[in-house]
């Protein structure tokens, strides 16, 4: 019997932190790993993993939802063997949509998942209905946040919502657009006081992924960096987070802080 899938949503709260660009390439590191990766574009409305690899579907999520065609068809074939379920973009029918929708969609992409090591979801900015139902299908939740006050308050926020109504305790992070090693690890630091502070969770750091102005090269040409310039930095990065999430087996230690909630008398605001 063929195994099911890892499912892990890749999110984030704001917009333009990273959260596709973490999703392409970690999903491509992971596959050149010899693992069997399905990639979803979750951003329904507003499709993005198609254009930034260069891919021309003809089909996507937008005509499985309206019957056309069977989640089998749309399959994307990517770099290193990875699959992609392509999103739409424009596509009116796709966005605000209610729960049976989800749970539509993923009882379809259910069926296709026998023999995947790993189902990565590239989620949607924000936590609307449209993001909350991708988080709760997942085994595991990677936050990406930059450093700025507003992403981390959104990563908070993300990571809030998920531990207070969703009973989550664990969580991945991902630091992205760092200078160094150290500037990713103060920039941990910062999310972990504030989560400390109000919640219950344990927050573990994948890694970092360094601000690289090779991901705005390879954005141009249509590729993800990782296979444009596999010597550069960033791509180092992207493996060397691939190696850890398959190492830990995605069964998370308690990590690096493990916190006792407090009761929340305020807005946690000094985040600096
Ligand atoms: N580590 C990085 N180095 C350089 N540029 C980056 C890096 N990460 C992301 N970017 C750039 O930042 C912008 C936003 O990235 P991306 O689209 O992945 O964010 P997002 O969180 O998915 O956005 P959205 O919320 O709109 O879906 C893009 O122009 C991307 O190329
Ligand atoms: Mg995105």
């Amino acid at each position: 019997m063929k195994s099911k899938p890892t499912i892990i949503s890749i999110t984030g709260g704001k917009g333009g932190v990273g959260k596709t660009q973490v999703a392409v390439n970690l999903s491509i590191s992971l596959a050149e790993q010899n693992k069997k990766v399905l990639l979803l574009d979750a951003d329904l409305g507003l499709s993005n993993i198609d254009i930034l690899l260069g891919l021309n579907p003809v089909l996507n999520l937008s005509n499985v939802m309206n019957n056309t065609c069977q989640i089998s068809d749309i399959i994307l074939k990517g770099p290193m063997g990875l699959d992609i379920l392509p999103a739409s973009s424009g596509v009116m029918s796709m966005v605000s949509q209610d729960l049976r929708f989800y749970g539509g969609l993923m009882a379809a992409i259910d069926t296709i998942l026998d023999g995947y090591d790993y189902f990565i979801i590239d989620t949607a900015a924000g936590i609307s209905p449209s993001v909350i139902p991708f988080l709760c299908h997942s085994d595991e939740l990677i936050v990406v946040f930059i450093d700025d006050p507003t992403s981390i308050m959104d990563a908070y926020a993300v990571i809030k919502i998920m531990n207070q109504h969703y009973a989550r305790k664990k969580f991945y992070v991902i630091p992205n657009c760092v200078k160094s090693m150290q500037d990713g690890s103060s920039l941990f630091a910062k999310l972990t006081n504030v989560a400390g502070r109000f919640l219950h969770v344990s927050l573990n750091e994948l890694g970092w992924v360094p601000e690289d102005a090779h991901v705005r090269k390879a954005v141009q040409h249509q590729k993800a960096v990782v296979e444009m310039f596999p010597g550069s930095r960033i791509s180092e990065a992207f493996r060397l987070i691939a190696k850890k999430l398959i190492s830990q087996k995605l069964e998370l230690r308690v990590g690096r802080t493990q916190y006792e909630k407090q009761p929340e008398k305020e807005r946690p605001s000094a985040i600096d």
